[in-house]
């Protein structure tokens, strides 16, 4: 099955100009061959296609894939992790994870609380300060917790996230506000536990593959996943997985955020205790990292036991279930999609050659 790969390699970006926190979120060159390397050992005809400027060039000069691997973050605008899902929507070229209406969602992290609140889902109050005269507005008790609407990677996120004062919460918002161009989101300050549930599967087949506890070190940056705790995650994190009922219920959570909100194939949610242990949703990650190593949904799966190559063939099976509309085994999925007579999206255009 000829397999694409979009992906924004940090590299690339670093060499256009782009400093370290800007690139945060892209990918490692490491992490692109290992989920090519391991794709292709599960069998599928791999071809590395890269961002979404790569893909609209390789489109118009006629290239097709019978699916995508999906990675790619984007680089501009509240819709960038959903723009190549759109094109790839277009072309009729199915690829794993979310759809563009979920990414473009989830990115703003405002915008999904609402709709998990619809939901009944537990979320702290919250406030979104598009510019300064939102922030005497703002009447939630503090403590609060101030993080830049639509980032990932804990980018903006410092101990000083965490708010005790009207003169701090001041400080802190203008602070984001000019750095990192885009609307604040103020909450309520979650005191307790810290879990992320790596999920996989879509809609009732979506199963949690364990629930990780974030424990911060002595020497970690105080209270909070911080964007430099999580670069230095080997020296100041410990992960722990979990069962204990407070860990079950966040499992439960997670689960009907996911489901809620409508993820497909695989990702992570993020979630809180407040002060009296109910687990708060606090963001979902459609496209969570795949490093083998650092990424923490691979780190899940290896406290779980589970191989690297089963994750990437968890995601496989989810998206190509969804192509056919039966459950298939990852063996006779596999076996099936390499006859060309069976292949769901088998198109003539397709290269002999792919990587
Ligand atoms: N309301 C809150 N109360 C307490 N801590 C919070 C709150 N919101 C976020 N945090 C802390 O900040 C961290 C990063 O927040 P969040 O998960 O929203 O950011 P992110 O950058 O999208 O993360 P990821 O790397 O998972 O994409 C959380 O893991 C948590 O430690
Ligand atoms: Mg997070």
């Amino acid at each position: 099955m000829k397999t694409g790969i979009t992906y924004d390699l940090r590299d690339d970006y670093l060499a256009e100009g782009y400093n370290d926190e800007e690139t945060a979120e892209f990918d490692r060159a490491d992490t692109i061959d290992a989920i090519e390397q391991t794709l292709q050992d599960l069998g599928y005809l791999t071809d590395r296609i890269g961002n979404i400027k790569s893909l609209v060039k390789r489109l118009s000069s006629g290239d097709r894939w019978d699916i995508v691997f999906n990675i790619a973050e984007g680089i501009e605008g509240l819709g960038r992790e959903a723009q190549v899902p759109a094109i790839l929507d277009a072309y009729n070229i199915p690829y794993t994870f979310s759809d563009p209406l979920i990414l473009s969602l989830t990115l703003h992290k405002g915008m999904t609380k609402h709709v998990i609140r619809g939901l009944g889902i537990p979320t702290p109050d919250f406030a979104v300060v598009e510019g300064e005269d939102d922030i005497e507005k703002i009447t939630i008790p503090f403590p609060l917790f101030a993080k830049p609407i639509a980032e990932g990677t804990s980018k903006g996120i410092t101990a000083a996230s965490k708010i005790t004062s009207r003169e701090q919460l001041f400080h802190v918002c203008r602070n984001l506000l000019f750095t990192l161009r885009q609307p604040v989101l103020v909450e309520r300050f979650l005191p307790g536990r810290e879990f992320t549930i790596g999920i996989v599967g879509t809609g009732h087949d979506a199963v949690a593959l364990g629930v990780m506890e974030v424990h911060l070190k002595e020497n970690a940056e105080k209270d909070v996943y911080s964007y430099v705790n999580k670069e230095n995650c080997e020296e100041l994190v410990e992960y722990r997985l979990v069962n204990d009922s407070m860990a079950q219920l966040a499992q439960e959570t997670s689960l009907a955020a996911w489901r809620g909100l409508g993820c497909r194939d695989a990702g992570r949610v993020d979630l809180r205790a407040d002060a009296e242990g109910i687990p708060h949703f606090m963001e979902v990650n459609p496209l969570a990292g795949l490093h083998p190593e650092h990424s923490d949904l691979p780190i899940i799966c290896n406290l779980a036991g589970i191989p690297y190559h089963e994750l990437i063939t968890m995601i496989m099976d989810s998206a190509l279930k969804r192509l056919q509309g039966k459950k298939p085994n990852s063996h006779t999925v596999r076996s099936t999609l390499l006859d060309p007579h069976l292949s769901c999206l088998a198109n003539s255009n397709n290269r002999e050659t792919p990587r």
